[in-house]
């Protein structure tokens, strides 16, 4: 996927072709990456400041705190390459601690959202070279020069590797591993196993941003397909699977309906759902074990002290 030369086929109707292939199965799904349009990026953004959203806050105060031990860890003349980079934010904590940051790619499927954040940093880091890639990086992304693997540091904050399944996790590590070699490193953020109430609180807030931002999906389709779904005959779930430590994410028919986009005819049953997320949480321990089984090896692990959330050190032993 990342290595090899031949590369992914881009389809101008993927967008089509996945929502067709999602709601055609008997479990309906629709991928998450497609969130993340002009409208969802902003609703992202208001999530990351709910008072329920605890991951973005627990995770930059935890940044902020081990600054100087990551740069320990990174070394100087990194270069830094950030998977899902959203608004850049959380990154500045690092370029300002990292010993002469050499290069920022940021990556990130939002195209505009990416441009105009990477716009806003190289103005506020001028000595820095800044490459903005716009792709799905799961997908695997062309890397814009060779990178020396042992001042190479990649950067996946937000408990993004949480809306992977374990095994997909385990097979995507591996693959960047390889992609960026052995000796390179990782910084990764990683939502920690937690009562269920302040779990499903953050993914199902009282103002309804959540909400909105999970039915944006159905809005979506209906601006860029034609689709014909109606917004008020879907309300937002989600729920915490324990057995499976993971929150699910799923859109209900509140009626039954039929809706269409791309003249392909989707019908819903009352209370049949589309699965949009999942959100795996993991211990400290669950976690170095998943990444050693894709051959990375855990120098540190950092938590708050609320046992919130946790940032692993990383690095790529093959
Ligand atoms: N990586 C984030 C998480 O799992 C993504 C996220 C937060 C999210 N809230 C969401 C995804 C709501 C879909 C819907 O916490």
């Amino acid at each position: 996927m990342m290595d090899g030369a031949v590369p992914h086929p881009v389809l101008a109707d993927g967008f089509l072709a996945d929502v067709v292939e999602g709601l055609s199965r008997p479990r309906k799904t629709l991928p998450s990456k497609y969130f993340y349009d002009a409208r969802g990026s902003a609703l992202f953004d208001a999530i990351c400041d709910l008072e329920e959203y605890y991951p973005t806050r627990t995770e930059t105060a935890l940044l902020a705190r081990r600054a100087a031990g990551i740069a320990a860890f990174a070394g100087p003349d990194a270069a830094l390459v950030e998977l899902g980079s959203g608004s850049s934010v959380k990154v500045r904590l690092l370029l300002d601690a990292l010993d002469r940051p050499a290069l920022y790619v940021p990556v990130d499927i939002s195209r505009e959202h990416l441009l105009a954040a990477a716009a806003r940093l190289a103005g506020d880091y001028p000595a820095l070279t800044v490459v903005p890639v716009a792709a799905d990086y799961v997908q695997g992304f062309a890397l814009p020069c060779s990178l020396v693997p042992e001042r190479t540091l990649a950067f996946f904050p937000g408990s993004t590797i949480g809306n992977f399944t374990p095994d997909e996790a385990a097979a995507f590590l591996a693959r960047l591993g390889r992609r960026l070699g052995r000796g390179s490193r990782l910084i990764i953020g990683v939502d920690l196993k937690k009562r269920r109430d302040i779990l499903e609180a953050a993914y199902d807030d009282a103002q309804g941003v959540t909400a909105a931002f999970n039915l944006n999906l159905l809005a979506r389709i209906n601006r860029e397909l034609g689709g014909t779904f109606e917004l008020d005959g879907f309300r937002h779930r989600a729920f915490y699977d324990e057995a499976l430590g993971r929150i699910e994410m799923h859109l209900e028919s509140v009626r039954p309906q039929t809706a269409t986009a791309g003249g392909h005819r989707f019908q819903f049953e009352r209370g049949e759902t589309i699965h949009t997320e999942i959100s795996c949480k993991y211990t400290v321990s669950e976690f170095q074990n998943l990444a050693a089984g894709a051959g990375w090896r855990a120098l540190e692990a950092w938590t708050d002290d609320a046992q919130l959330f946790s940032i692993h050190a990383l690095i790529f032993a093959g």
